[in-house]
């Protein structure tokens, strides 16, 4: 995945020229990719189109431009690439220039025709200079103009031509014009005054204003200063209605804290309470409410103490009936009766929220639940019928595997639902039956946290709310909405003291980091968090770590077992904790070192570390142990100096197959 910023417009703070806004979007868009970047801006002075492009981090090009400021500049466009066509060099990085020089382009996708066109384009004389895909755009619009075509028309015919995923950013020189092109990766645009501002995400936008343009798919918006016309790539022009964001321009900086993950761990109770305050509602007698959090905690803080929280709770919504209202979902009594299974698709860390999700929905819905990964289902013979319930969940609402899949499952009439944090993304275009956001707010460590915490609590929304619509009962009649929701206006303060226990972690962090090897162990629900705390470790400090169902492990990776590999154990008070503590004893007998993640004291000798933390319901448990696990990654990575924000060969997600 890249990410691209474009800007036109009318400058007045002196000293500020485009080069200046676009490469402060990029940073904010450097999590999609940091193996290269460039810029190409027009020189007003001298009337021609420049570019700097470098390979490595967005330092090494804000340094190169550092030597050459005050520039004089009112429009530009920029890449941050993550190299999928040719190694990332400093030729390779975008922006990619045509061969009269007054063409550039900045791609983000994959052109899959370009050795057809680039052949054809090299026996018409054309010079290439690069080992990319992205090239062949610039030339191929040079050579419509060529043959007499006007920029915007050069723009939509070549877009026309292509074949692939396409985000495109075109500069011309003559008209000093930006042209944008969508198909496939996002697209959003920004009006304030006469500046129009184009990105791959609206991070970098929310800085000047909350109200935005999505392009969909086959759209090309082209401006210059003020003057924004949007058409379809049959040159049909649209009007197109802004959305509101409602993110926080603060929330994408640091705030104080070394990095972006560890910003993002702390701000869980915070997201958490977001995603789920507005979405509950009880019935007065006369009408539904939303539930008012804030007056619970009111009446228990007047009754005193933690243990009346129950009576607050009861005094406040005596028999009120709580309800899950979730804005925008489409899904239908009727959709949920007739439904033979339910499929969740999803990526990373993104599929394994789907699978703890999926001991949510059976636990509180008793509908089966089956969960693929968006690159291996689109390939399957998976049986799908216009019953099924799909639901995508996606962080970014960008992962092409992610979208791919549930393209697959659309086109066979399933019914296709998603989670996801971003508004407009490509996912919610293809989610006929709705979308729940996470309201996690802009993520930019590339390791996710916060999303797929929000992702949790989305998806046992998303049972309540389908256990609510069906009317089934099963066999856990106890987890209906009312008695969920009384431990769940707890998690926020129960997420708080994990993170009071942050020093404790970063003692223990210092007894492993020099391990090579990690064991994830956990059970039933909190296996998939065993799978989401190794993957942490892994993408962060580049230690290996596999997580296991505990009760696997005496299959395989039992043999791996030595005084030298740390195992860690998701370690809850339920009935499966005897197992759990006898799989602990199958390590202890082998020499491995333990750690416990437990919510309650186990009675076990020779535990290494004890990590404790607060006890919930079994089904809300899955949120609070990922903390630890989070924060235990995070100091693992920092005491090894590894770039925790932008691991290696990672991005924060990938728009291609
Ligand atoms: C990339 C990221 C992962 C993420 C996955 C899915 O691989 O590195 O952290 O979980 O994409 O992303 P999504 O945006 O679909 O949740």
């Amino acid at each position: 995945m890249c990410g691209i910023m474009g800007f036109s417009g009318n400058l007045k703070k002196e000293q500020e020229s485009s080069v200046d806004v676009v490469l402060n979007g990029l940073k904010s868009l450097e999590y999609r990719g940091y193996d290269s970047s460039g810029i190409a801006y027009y020189d007003n002075d001298d009337r021609v189109i420049k570019y700097i492009k470098k390979s490595g981090k967005l330092t090494n090009l804000s340094n190169e431009f550092s030597c050459i400021t005050p520039l004089n500049s009112d429009a530009a466009i920029g890449h941050i690439r993550w190299a999928t066509h040719g190694r990332p060099t400093d030729e390779n990085a975008h922006p990619h220039i045509d061969c009269t020089g007054d063409i550039a382009i900045v791609h983000n996708g994959i052109i899959e025709n370009y050795v057809v066109l680039k052949n054809k384009l090299i026996k018409k004389g054309h010079k290439f200079t690069t080992e990319t895909d992205s090239e062949v755009i610039a030339h191929l619009i040079e050579d419509y103009i060529n043959n007499g075509k006007s920029f915007y028309e050069a723009v939509r015919l070549s877009s026309l031509e292509l074949l692939g995923a396409f985000a495109i950013l075109a500069l011309n020189a003559g008209e000093k014009s930006i042209a944008a092109v969508k198909f496939g990766p996002p697209l959003v645009l920004a009006q304030k005054d006469n500046n129009i501002y184009v990105a791959s995400d609206i991070s970098p936008l929310i800085e000047y204003t909350n109200d935005v343009i999505y392009l969909k798919n086959s759209e090309i918006a082209y401006f210059h200063y003020g003057n924004l016309e949007i058409t379809t790539f049959k040159g049909k022009k649209i009007n197109k209605t802004t959305t509101k964001i409602d993110w926080d321009a603060s929330r994408a900086a640091k705030s104080g804290f070394s990095h972006f993950m560890q910003k993002e761990i702390y701000e869980q109770p915070a997201r958490l309470l977001d995603a789920f305050s507005s979405r509950v509602m009880y019935n007065d007698g006369m009408k539904d409410n939303v539930v008012n959090i804030n007056k619970i905690k009111i009446q228990r803080n007047a009754l005193g103490s933690n243990e009346n929280t129950q009576n607050s709770f009861n005094e406040v919504f005596a028999g009120a009936g709580l309800k899950i209202s979730l804005e925008g979902l489409k899904l239908t009594k009727n959709d949920v009766l007739n439904s033979s299974k339910i499929v969740f698709i999803a990526c990373g860390s993104s599929y394994y929220a789907s699978l703890a999700i999926k001991y949510m929905m059976e636990m509180i819905c008793g509908l089966p639940v089956i969960v693929g990964y968006g690159s291996e289902f689109r390939y399957e013979n998976f049986p799908v019928s216009q019953n099924d319930i799909f639901v995508g969940i996606s962080q970014s609402g960008e992962t092409a595997d992610t979208n791919s899949a549930l393209e697959v499952a659309k086109a066979k009439r399933a019914k296709i639902l998603s989670i996801t944090n971003v508004p407009g993304s490509q996912i919610t275009g293809l989610s006929n039956k709705g979308v729940i956001y996470t309201h996690a707010g802009p993520e930019i460590g590339v390791a996710s946290t916060k999303a797929f915490t929000t992702q949790l609590l989305c998806g046992l929304l998303l049972a309540l709310y389908i256990r609510e619509k069906s009317g089934f009962i099963p066999q856990y009649r106890w987890f209906n909405s009312q008695n969920i929701f009384k431990d769940l206006v707890e998690l926020p303060k129960k997420m708080e003291k994990i993170l009071f226990i942050d020093e404790t972690l970063k003692d223990i962090a210092k007894k492993y980091y020099k391990s090579s090897n990690f064991l994830y162990l956990g059970r039933g629900i909190l296996y998939p968090i065993a799978l989401e705390g190794a993957l942490k470790l892994k993408e962060i400090s580049y230690i290996h770590a596999e997580g296991y169902p505990a009760g696997e492990m005496k299959h395989g990776p039992i043999a791996l077992v030595d005084e030298n590999m740390p195992v860690l154990f998701l370690l809850s008070n339920n009935m499966l904790a005897s197992k759990t503590i006898s799989n602990i004893e199958e390590i202890k007998a082998r020499g491995g070192r333990i750690i416990a993640v437990a919510d309650y004291e186990p009675e076990i000798d020779g535990l290494s570390d004890l990590i404790r933390i607060p006890e919930t319901l079994e089904v809300l448990s899955p949120i609070l142990y990922t903390l630890p696990l989070q924060l235990f990654a995070y100091h693992i990575a920092a005491l090894k100096g590894t770039d925790i924000d932008q691991p290696r060969n990672l991005a924060k997600s990938v728009t291609v197959e």
